[in-house]
C-alpha cells in the first residue's frame, strides 16, 4: 500500500506580511517549510512527498530539500493561483501505483509523528478522513443584528490538515470544476460528492501560520 503526501506551500503569505518569503522564515534556525516536510519524510507511513511551491521558489526549495536530506521528496512543482490549483498540480504527479493521498499544508509546522500514523490508519479504514479539533468558542448565528441560534458546540469542529483520501476519491473530487470553485478545503470536495469523511481528532498545537500572531505563537510553542 503506497501513500503519497502532497504539501501545498505555494501561497503568497500575504497576511503574514513579512519581508522574508513565508516558507523560508526561520523558526529556531530552520525554515518554516522544513518542519512539515521533515515530519512527513521521517514517517514510516509516508512513501513519497510531492512539494508544491511558488514558481519563483522551485529552485530554492530544491536547495532546502537537498540541504536537509529530505529523501522522500520526489517532485517539486509550481503551484497555482488558489490552494486548490496548487493541490491539483501536485495530484497530477501522483503515480498509478499510489493507493492513498495525504494532503498537509506547508504552513503547519507542528505535525506530529503520531498524528500522521492516526491519519494513515484512518484513511486505510474509512477511505477519507480529516484532522479536526473541537471548537473552543460558542458560535452564534445572527441575522439583522439579533442572535437567531446558538449552535451546539459538541457538533462543531475546526478542521486542520492532514486530510487523506483514497487516491481515486480525491482525483474524482478534483475533476469537478464546479465543486472546486465553492470549496475551501479538500475534505469539503469529497463531502459534496457524498462520501463520508472520518474525523481524526488532532491537537491545538497543529496551528497554521497565517498572521503575525500565529508566528509569535509558533515561536513560543517551539521554546517548550
Ligand atoms: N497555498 C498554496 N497555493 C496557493 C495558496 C495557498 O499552496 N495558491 C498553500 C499555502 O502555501 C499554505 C496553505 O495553502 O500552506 C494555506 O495557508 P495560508 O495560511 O492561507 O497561506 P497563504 O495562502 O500563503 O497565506 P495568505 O492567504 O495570507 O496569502
Ligand atoms: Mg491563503
Amino acid at each position: 500500500m503506497k501513500t503519497v503526501a502532497i504539501v501545498p506551500a505555494a501561497g503568497s503569505g500575504k497576511r503574514l506580511n513579512q519581508i522574508k518569503e513565508k516558507p523560508f522564515i526561520r523558526l529556531k534556525s530552520k525554515p518554516l517549510l522544513w518542519y512539515a516536510l521533515s515530519a512527513l519524510n521521517n514517517s514510516p507511513f509516508i512513501d513519497k512527498i510531492v512539494l508544491v511551491v511558488a514558481r519563483k521558489f522551485v529552485k530554492k526549495s530544491r536547495g532546502l530539500v537537498k540541504k536537509y536530506n529530505l529523501k522522500k521528496v520526489e517532485f517539486i512543482v509550481p503551484g497555482g493561483r488558489t490552494r486548490s490549483d496548487s493541490v491539483l498540480n501536485g495530484l497530477n504527479l501522483v503515480d498509478k501505483d499510489t493507493d492513498y493521498v495525504l494532503i498537509h499544508d506547508g504552513a503547519r509546522p507542528f505535525l506530529e509523528a503520531c498524528l500522521i500514523k492516526k491519519v494513515v490508519r484512518a484513511v486505510k479504514k474509512f477511505g477519507a478522513c480529516s484532522v479536526c479539533v473541537p471548537i473552543k468558542p460558542t458560535i452564534k448565528e445572527a441575522k439583522k443584528g439579533y442572535i437567531t441560534k446558538t449552535l451546539n458546540r459538541k457538533e462543531l469542529w475546526d478542521t486542520q490538515t492532514p486530510q487523506a483520501f483514497k487516491k481515486e476519491i480525491i482525483i474524482k473530487a478534483y475533476k469537478n470544476q464546479r465543486l472546486l470553485k465553492t470549496s475551501t478545503d479538500d475534505s469539503s470536495l469529497v463531502e459534496k460528492l457524498g462520501y463520508k469523511v472520518r474525523v481524526v481528532i488532532g491537537s491545538y498545537r497543529n496551528i497554521k501560520v497565517t498572521t503575525p500572531e500565529d508566528l509569535l505563537l509558533a515561536k513560543a510553542l517551539l521554546k517548550r
